[in-house]
Parts: C-alpha cells; structure tokens; sequence
C-alpha cells in the first residue's frame, strides 16, 4: 500500500507545495505554510490504533508523538524518524491549585515532563525529522531559551550543526547551559525575541540554513500531539477549557488544528474552547481580541516571564483562527498574578516556569470574570520546567528583602543536632505546626 500523501499549503494564497519542499514560506505570497495530510481510510480505528501503541517498549511507537503519526507526518519512516523520544507526560490532578483557581475540576498538562523540559521537544522531533529528510546543512532558530535547547538537543542527535539566536540578558541560565551543553553554535544577540527571530529568518534565507522556529510547518505537527495525547488521557471525553500560554502563538495554532481535525476525524464529537493567556507587558494578541481582532499589534514586550516575552508573534492569523473556530479567549495577567500562580504550582510539589504558571492565573482571572464557571472542567497546560530559570528562584526564595509570601530561605547551622532542632522548631512553628 502507498502511504497517503502529505501537501503544504499557503494559509494566505492557498499555494500547494510538495511535502519535501523545504520552503520556509510560501514562495508566492510569503504566506505560512501549514500541512495537509489525506485523511486515514475510514475503515481504520484511530482510537483503537493509538492505544494499542501505548504499550510499546521499542521503537517509534514510545514516543508521545509519533504514536500518532497518522496525524502528524504519516510519511515519514521510522528510520528517518529522530526521536528521543518524547511526550508521554502527565496529566496531574492538585486539589491545592483547583482551589486557589477557583475551580472544582482543573488537571495540569505538564509539558515540562519532556526531554530538554519544555514542550517544544514535541515539535522538534518532527521538523529535526523534515530537516533529515530533506538533507538541511544546518539548522537554525530564534529562543527565548526552550526552543534553543531542544533544537540543540535533537539537532546533536541528527548530527546537524545547529545555530540558535538568544536575546542578550533575556534568556534563563538553565537553558543556555542546556544549548551550550548540547554543541550549538549559540549566538547571543543585542536585541529582543523579536529581533532575534528577524535575524534568523534573514540569516536562515541567506545562508541556505533551515528555519526550525515554529513558523515551521512541521513544529505545527507535533506540538498538536500535546492536545492528542490530553484528550486521549481523558478518553477522549474533551475537557470544556484547554488554557495555554501564549507568546509567538505557534502553540496556539497548534492547539486549534489538533481540535479542527480532532473533530472532522470523529476523535471528539465537540471542541473545547481555548483560552490563550499573555503576560500583561507582552499581550498585543490579548489587545487585539478585546477589539475583535480588528488589527494587528505589536508591542515592546516587557515582563518577568522570558518565555512570553514577544511583541510581535509570528503565527497570528493562524492563532486568530484557532480563537475563532474554538469559540476561545485570549486573556492578559500581570507578572505578580503569574508569580503567584507559579508559588502555588510549585509548592504543590509540580512545579513549572513563570511563562507555564500563566495558564493557571488566566484560569483564576477569567473564573473572577464569569468566563470559565465553576463547575466547568478545565485543563491548563505547563509548558516548561521548574528548572528552566534556577536564578529566579534563588533570587525569590533566597535573597528577597523583604521575603516575599512563601519564601522558602535555606538556614544555615552548625555542624550539631542541637542546630538542626532549633531550625525545624522555626520552621514548624511558621507553620503553624508542633515539632515531635
Ligand atoms: N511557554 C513556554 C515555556 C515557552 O518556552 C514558550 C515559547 C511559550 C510558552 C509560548 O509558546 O510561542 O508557541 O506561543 N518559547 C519560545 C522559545 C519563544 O524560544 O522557547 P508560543
């Protein structure tokens, strides 16, 4: 049997382009592309087929994404396939975190359970995997951190040289040490995301380097799989929200053609509707939905949360889509609503980054506005890793003055028993409890 055929298509002029076009644009309008795979013969069971792959201890069926590669690059061989693999994480349920939302039934999608901790391992391994196949001399991407260290993580892998392009004094020390670590060329720019992501693409256009940025079709493909494998999670029973951070909004897009087609395919018989949260000093997309995205923004980003830290998001018009088709929100909370959510994430035991606890603030927010009810069922995805930014955390629990609401100093002792009783007296009585 041929295996069904895969096509790019221009979002903007509908232009069809091979699937190993290695384009990274439309070469008529300079459009996005996006993927368009022949849907699989009616007679096969997808639901069935996914789970039978669950229990796989070898091969490509291990991965959280490639088990569904029906969906994501049918055509593409195992052997080809650079996997880590990836996916597979968890949905938790903290009744701690559902009531400081203000909801009953709240789980957490946490991303940050992949292999460089974050969930931008899920769309590398497919476009790593497009670069092989279409035989990339380098790859290349703009990063705020997560994306550089998985691309240089799966690029090491593929044994391609990679390239990334990383704000100066804007990306965290955990993920730098990651992309140094892992042997990309690691090239730290004067500049914001944005110019970052500028310099890339002209640099990637004019150096004959491959653009692995989620203006990449092929990330598209497999970042959807985090929307797959929760709904799968829930057999298949679709939550009525779906919360997510929101930065260059490839994740957005992302989330809305795994529902799109979730739905035609007959997986879910209803989509949940979205809620894409910005941080308030980095929200032109939350701007423009309060004007019915009336206009495109831009805006000179500014907050805590690196990760989101973008002022002019590539993947607009696709994520406008995705807002639309899913009958979703966008929302903007503060840095001191993020960091709040992140204390209370992380003192669960979870733990996430800042960008991550802004799906579960933009939870709370919109719970206090009407927008989510209380009975509702609700799951906000962690994008990234409570390791991701160690100096924040330092900075918060160590060196605050004064310390700020659950801050966990470190107490230094001498070397007796006596000591250690006097400090856990303290602490136990902090909270409220009785030693022995
Ligand atoms: N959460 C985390 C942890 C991220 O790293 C990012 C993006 C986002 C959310 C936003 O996702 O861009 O698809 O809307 N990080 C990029 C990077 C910019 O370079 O790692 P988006």
């Amino acid at each position: 049997m041929t295996p069904p055929a895969s096509r790019q298509i221009c979002e903007r002029c509908g232009n069809a382009l091979a699937e190993l076009d290695a384009s990274p644009a439309c070469p008529a309008c300079g459009g996005l592309l996006e993927l368009e795979h022949a849907p699989p013969d009616d007679s096969i069971d997808l639901r069935a087929r996914f789970a039978a792959r669950r229990g796989a201890v070898a091969g490509i069926d291990v991965s959280g994404v490639w088990r569904y590669r029906e969906l994501v690059l049918p055509t593409a061989s195992s052997a080809e396939i650079v996997s880590h693999p990836e996916g597979n994480t968890p949905l938790l349920d903290r009744a701690a975190v559902a009531t400081w939302a203000g909801i009953e039934h709240l789980l957490m999608k946490h991303e940050g359970h992949n292999p460089t901790g974050s969930f931008k391992d899920r769309g590398m391994t497919v476009a790593m995997t497009q670069a092989r196949r279409t035989r990339a001399r380098a790859v290349a991407c703009a990063s705020t951190g997560n994306t550089s260290a998985s691309l240089a993580a799966y690029a090491a892998q593929a044994e391609l040289p990679a390239l990334v392009f990383v704000p100066a004094g804007k990306v965290a020390m955990g993920k730098l040490a990651q992309t140094m670590a892992y042997g990309a060329l690691t090239l730290v720019v004067r500049g914001t995301f944005d110019d970052c992501l500028t310099l890339a693409r002209g640099s990637s256009a004019a150096l004959g380097v491959q653009l692995l940025n989620s203006v990449n079709p092929f990330r598209i493909e497999g970042q959807k799989t985090i929307v797959l494998e929760l709904l799968e999670q829930l057999a298949w029973d679709a939550p009525d929200w779906i919360a997510l951070p929101a930065g260059n909004l490839g994740n957005t897009s992302a989330f809305g053609k795994a529902l799109r087609e979730a739905r035609s395919l007959g997986l879910i018989p209803r989509v949940p509707r979205l809620a894409a949260i910005q941080a308030s000093g980095a929200a032109p997309f939350a701007h423009s939905f309060a004007n019915g995205f009336a206009e495109r923004i831009t805006v000179q980003p500014e907050t805590v949360a690196t990760a989101i830290r973008i002022g002019a998001p590539a993947s607009w018009d696709r994520a406008v889509r995705a807002i639309r088709e899913t009958n979703g929100v966008v929302a903007a909370v503060s840095d001191e609503e993020m960091l709040a959510a992140k204390a209370v994430i992380d003192a669960a035991g979870v733990g996430c980054e800042p960008a991550s606890a802004a799906s579960v603030a933009g939870v709370r927010a919109l719970r206090a506005r009407g927008v989510i009810g209380a009975h509702e069922r609700v799951v906000s995805v962690l994008t990234g890793n409570l390791l991701k930014d160690p100096e924040s955390l330092v900075r918060y629990h160590q060196e605050t003055e004064p310390a700020p609401a659950g801050a966990n100093r470190p107490v230094e002792i001498e070397s007796t028993v006596r000591a250690v009783e006097r400090a856990l007296d303290t602490f136990l009585g902090a909270r409220g409890l009785r030693a022995g």
